[in-house]
């Protein structure tokens, strides 16, 4: 039989990347299961092209447990699980927090029991450096106790890394929680990349969006920050950096080299750019000059946020192989080539 992983949310940004990447760099079969709620399914094209290989997707809502298990009952292969599928627009979930409940939670509640009803034994989950709240100790490790969330995404990817730990306790599965700072860029043959659907509120897209006059103007919010030009300081991380370490996270399991049940870590550069920094390196790689301006702070901002990320590196022998530059010309490739 085949050795297939199964990737939830495979058709949107980190998880098409990460599908790319096991495609060409493993020998496992990959099926995806994405309702297309924010993704198209003209992503699979794009895979194909890449990789010269074909996948199956399930336009499965995941909160129905029936058709969930449908798609397990099908594929008795699989071996993994890399559980991407979520909402994730944090000001949709301070409009509509109920909606990021019922749809983050159940749709991993589902995995969970399909994960043990099919006897699949690994899980990666996304979660993200957003359930750390305002943290008050840099850079981020992983034994800083959890602040409140500020908002109901922050606060369905605490709960769903709390269930995904109860739930192991007493069951066949593993799991890594691997929590994302800022996924920025593109696939460096510039023909995949974030496409979102709606207005983008993350820096990279809207300084590729208003560099080819989609979008008015970047607003810097804020630049009197304790920061060392002013503005907040964030850890970008390059989309294919976070989907090789989804490749080493489920190979670490299904190896079994883990030694605990449940484990969560930082998926981050380890490094802090402020807005300005992220800003120039654009300027520097497009050569176009951007049209920015200095606006107020943005209610909900953190000054400066960055990992430390020695845990994954030891853990998974993950090292990020792109920088800030990387990342804004691949977006800016990416942005190009969208507007072909
Ligand atoms: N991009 C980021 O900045 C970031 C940061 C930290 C964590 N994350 C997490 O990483 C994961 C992937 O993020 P992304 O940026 O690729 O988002 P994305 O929106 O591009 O991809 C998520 C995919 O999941 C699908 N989906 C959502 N709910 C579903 C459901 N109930 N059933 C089936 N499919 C469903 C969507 O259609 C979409 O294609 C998410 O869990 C997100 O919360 C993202």
């Amino acid at each position: 039989m085949a050795n297939k992983i199964l990737v939830t949310g495979g058709c949107g940004y980190i998880g098409s990347h990460t599908i790319i990447e096991l495609l060409q760099q493993t020998d496992y079969q990959v099926v995806c299961a994405d309702n297309l709620h924010n993704s198209s399914d003209h992503v699979l094209e794009i895979i194909e092209k890449i990789t010269s290989k074909k996948i199956k997707n399930y336009a499965v809502n995941l909160c129905d447990l029936a058709k969930t298990e449908q798609i397990f009952a099908e594929n008795p292969d699989f071996i993994g699980v890399i559980h991407f599928a979520a909402l994730k627009s944090v000001p949709e979930s301070v409009a509509d927090p109920l909606l990021y409940y019922k749809n983050n939670l159940e749709s991993l509640s589902n995995i969970l029991k399909c994960c043990e009803k099919f006897k699949v034994k690994n899980l990666i989950f996304s979660s993200s450096c957003s359930v750390y709240g305002n943290v008050n100790k840099l850079p981020v490790n992983e034994e800083n106790i959890l602040q409140k969330a500020e908002c109901a995404y922050a606060h369905s990817k605490q709960v769903g890394e709390q269930m995904i730990e109860f739930f192991v306790a007493n069951a066949h599965l593993n799991a890594i929680a691997l929590r994302y700072f800022n996924p920025v860029g593109a696939h460096i043959s510039g023909l995949n990349g974030e496409n979102p659907r709606n207005k983008p509120t993350n820096l990279a897209p809207v300084i590729t969006q208003t560099a080819v006059g989609k979008m008015k103007e970047v607003v810097v919010f804020g630049t009197d920050y304790d920061t060392r030009d002013g503005s907040c300081i964030r850890d970008y991380v390059h989309v294919s950096d976070i989907a090789n370490a989804h490749l080493l996270a489920i190979n670490y399991l299904i190896q079994g080299k883990n030694t605990v049940k449940y484990d969560v870590m930082n998926l981050g550069s380890g490094e802090g750019v402020t807005v300005l920094e992220a800003i120039q390196a654009f300027e520097k790689v497009s050569g176009v000059k951007l049209n920015y301006r200095i606006g107020e702070r943005r209610a909900g901002d953190v000054a400066a946020i960055y990992s430390d990320n020695s845990k994954v590196q030891k853990t998974l022998g993950w090292t990020p192989k792109f920088g800030i530059e990387d990342m804004m010309l691949s977006s800016w490739k990416w942005q190009l080539a969208l507007e072909k």
